[in-house]
């Protein structure tokens, strides 16, 4: 399966569910992210949007908040609500996970939910993450890891990946993965019992962390 397969998959489902009112979350990231006036965050994985405009809110005219997806359809309608409210301190990107447009050491806060699991290079977007706080810098995701392995039929499967339970790996991979780019401080949240999903059981984590360095200030 190529990227562009995977992509597809994505931008289909996604632009299908971008006008549709269901809930795409799988766990409380958000709530944990506690943004502060002045910061600059980013939501991967924005869907419709709505996380960035509380983020919006939360950093006030004098920070900023981007959203990034690869999903048209979610892209327009984030940009659509950001419009209505008349807000000038939010920015959707067209990006894959892997590649985050932004510079180095550029973002104080990095959220997402339910999203790194599409990822085919997870690592890559751990590292990405990295790169693109500050030192000092923090995160708070909330994901899917799965409970068994994924058959192998499924794993490569663009549309089993795009319906969010096909990417997923197991818990301790998906840790490890967060440490060896670098961060540090992990703290599982929340975490949910298994449930089916797909042909598998998974479970749900939210999980905070940030880059070291950085001097502690608020
Ligand atoms: C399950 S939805 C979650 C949306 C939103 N975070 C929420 O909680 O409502 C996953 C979102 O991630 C986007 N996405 C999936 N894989 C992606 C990738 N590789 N690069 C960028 N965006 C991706 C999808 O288009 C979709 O909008």
């Amino acid at each position: 399966m190529g990227d562009t397969e995977r992509t597809q998959a994505i931008d289909q489902r996604y632009g299908t569910l971008a006008e549709s009112a269901c809930c795409l979350s799988c766990g409380g990231a958000i709530r944990y992210a506690e943004a502060r006036p002045g910061e600059v965050c980013l939501d991967l994985g924005s869907g419709r949007g709505q996380d960035v405009l509380r983020l919006a809110e939360a950093v006030g005219p004098t920070g900023h908040a981007y959203g990034l997806d690869v999903s048209d359809g979610m892209l327009d309608k984030s940009r659509r609500s950001a419009a209505k409210l008349g807000l000038t301190n939010v920015g959707f990107l067209k990006s894959p996970l892997e590649r985050i447009p932004l510079p180095d050491a550029s973002v104080d806060l990095v959220v997402s939910n339910c999203t790194i699991n599409h990822a085919e290079d997870k690592a890559a977007v751990w590292s990405e993450i990295h790169r693109v706080l500050k030192a000092g810098g923090r995160f708070v995701v909330s994901d899917i890891y799965a409970i068994e392995d994924v058959p192998e039929a499924y794993r490569t499967d663009p549309e089993a990946i795009a319906e969010c339970w096909a990417g997923a790996v197991r818990r301790d991979t998906y840790l490890s993965q967060v440490g060896a780019a670098g961060l540090a401080g992990l703290d599982v949240i929340e975490e949910s019992a298994p449930y089916d999903k797909g042909r598998i059981q998974v479970a749900s984590l939210t999980l905070a962390g940030l880059k070291p360095g950085g001097c502690g200030c608020q």
